[in-house]
């Protein structure tokens, strides 16, 4: 199984810049990619706001808030998502979202994991769209993500095993560490419904 050690999300709005920070607050270095200039700004500024006021409450130290800030690089360039996971968070299209998957594909491993954050859409058609649905499942954080326990990961009918350990492998913080790998030996989820692994202990 790869080792993820980057995390690219994509989409840097209402899910991707809570996503951004929760995987860099984990240690992995992440990119931030985000077409809207303003938004990947503001991205970075929200960043700032929340470990700054984390620092002031004395729940995270200066220097973790540095080694955080120091993680996340910001893009609006296709070109620099790089990664061992990507995690889509753009608009609710599935025609733009494919289309990103397939772009990043081209110059991505063959063993990166492509995953997306989708409320309401089916990954499974998702992933039969893509170049290569076996490296598709669904990482469905929850609103707002940077404190929401729980983290749905949905495998479909062509997710590869990699792609299913790989969604395991990413260690997340604590609270979000049960509903990806420890809630069974396969916290994985089905397509469709989209039922819930269970909540983790706070
Ligand atoms: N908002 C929620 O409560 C919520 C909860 C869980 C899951 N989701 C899912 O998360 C995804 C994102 O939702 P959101 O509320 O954050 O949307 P949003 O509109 O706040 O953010 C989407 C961002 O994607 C950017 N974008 C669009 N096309 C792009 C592209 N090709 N490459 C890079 N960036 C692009 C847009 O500029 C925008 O900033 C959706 O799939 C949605 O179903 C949303």
């Amino acid at each position: 199984m790869k080792k993820i050690q980057t995390i690219c999300v994509c989409g840097g709005g209402t899910m991707g810049k809570g996503i951004a920070q929760v995987v860099a607050r984990a240690g992995f270095t992440t990119i931030l990619f985000e077409l809207n200039l303003r938004v990947l700004q503001l991205a970075r500024e929200e960043l700032e706001v929340t470990l700054q006021s984390l620092v002031d409450k004395g729940k995270l130290g200066s220097a973790e808030k540095q080694r955080i800030t120091g993680l996340i690089s910001y893009t609006a360039d296709a070109r620099n998502c790089r990664a061992d996971l990507i995690i889509e968070a753009i608009i609710e299209d599935p025609g733009a979202k494919t289309k990103l998957f397939n772009q990043l594909a081209e110059f991505n491993e063959p063993a990166t994991i492509f995953a997306t954050n989708t409320s309401s859409l089916s990954i499974t058609s998702l992933a039969e769209k893509t170049d290569d649905p076996g490296r598709v499942i669904g990482l469905h954080f929850f609103n707002p993500a940077s404190l929401m326990k729980l983290v749905e990961v949905v495998a479909v009918p062509q997710t590869r095993p990699a792609g299913r350990n790989s969604s395991c492998g990413v260690r997340l913080p604590r609270r979000h560490d049960r509903s990806l790998c420890h809630a069974g030996t396969s916290p994985v989820v089905r397509d469709g419904g989209m039922s819930v692994t269970s909540p983790p202990a706070p």
